[in-house]
């Protein structure tokens, strides 16, 4: 793509390192920010290792392997990302932190860089208006693992223009991706119609009408589904899944969003799913 070269992701968990690799497997120059040299490490480190898996497993050449690392940089400097074409945060799931940082954003990225956030279910208008180029702002919210899913969700606040709408839907099929654009509602289409089947499964759970992995191996067999919501749950993670629940019952008042007292409970004691190797299920 002529107009965007250089590309920013803000973050070190999940997200951030999956959207590293994709975008620098597209051919785009990547700079990843964390917060610290250990977080920044980190990403490159798993982005490394599963590019040696590919490798390994003979679906990517070495000197491929190579010349994706050779687009990757890791910095701890908010600051390195201001000659970025686009920068897209994939912080925590957290209105205030991902406003704030939006608000440091303006500042720093060039005034035609777009900003745009891979918020799960958060109003991107609200981080829209947080800058002084609130028709650069959009979502681009790609699914976990992102070098596996084939979906984005372009999401389209009332204040972005049309071309950077236009632009961000041509980077997601750049990078390899079926972008569809949706408005700024919480939960776009994916999340607002898979919650409330998952928080519905733990209710399940709670009855008592069939244990987990019952309920798990019904939801493959019965629907095909390739896993089911109690492993979802956990590869999602329980945190930013109860994350996700609140903003879907902020914005709708529908109860089937209200998250199940379990997975708050989960998150209380720090069983997150894969991540903290402990959720529905053990690691
Ligand atoms: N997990 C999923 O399945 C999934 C899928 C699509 C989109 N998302 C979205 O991607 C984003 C990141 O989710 P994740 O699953 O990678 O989460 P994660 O818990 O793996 O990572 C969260 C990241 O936020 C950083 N962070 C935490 N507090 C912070 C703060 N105060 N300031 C700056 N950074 C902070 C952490 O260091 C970490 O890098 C969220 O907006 C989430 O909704 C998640």
């Amino acid at each position: 793509m002529a107009d965007l070269n250089t590309v920013g992701i803000v973050g070190s968990g999940i997200m951030a390192s999956g959207l590293a690799e994709v975008v620098a497997r597209a051919g785009f120059a990547v700079i990843v920010r964390s917060r610290t040299v250990a977080g920044a490490g980190a990403v490159l480190a798993t982005v490394t290792k599963s590019l040696d898996k590919q490798v390994a497993k003979g679906k990517l050449e070495q000197d491929a392997r190579d010349a994706v690392l050779a687009r990757l940089d890791v910095t701890d400097h908010l600051g390195r990302l201001a000659g970025c074409d686009l920068v897209i945060e994939s912080v925590v799931e957290d209105l205030s932190v991902k406003r704030a940082l939006f608000e440091e954003l303006e500042q720093i990225v060039k005034a035609d860089g777009i900003l745009a956030t891979n918020t799960s279910t958060l109003p991107v208008i609200e981080l829209a208006v947080a800058t002084q180029r609130p028709d650069r702002v959009c979502g681009i919210h790609f699914f976990n693992p992102a070098p596996l899913m084939k979906l984005v969700e372009v999401v389209r606040p009332i204040t972005a223009s049309d071309d950077t709408v236009k632009q961000a839907l041509a980077f997601a099929t750049a990078c390899g991706k079926d972008a569809i654009e949706v408005a700024d509602r919480a939960g776009f289409v994916v999340n607002a119609l898979l919650f409330p089947y998952l928080n519905n499964a733990v209710r399940m759970l709670e009855h008592g009408t069939a244990s987990r992995v019952d309920i798990d191996t019904a939801m493959q067999g019965g629907c095909n589904f390739p896993m089911g919501p109690f492993a979802l749950l956990d590869l999602v993670g329980l945190d930013t899944s109860v994350a996700i629940l609140d903003a879907l019952y902020a914005e709708f008042r529908d109860p089937n969003y209200a998250a199940a007292p379990t997975l708050r409970r989960m998150v209380a004691a720090g069983h997150l799913g894969r991540k903290s190797r402990r959720g529905f299920y053990e690691y």
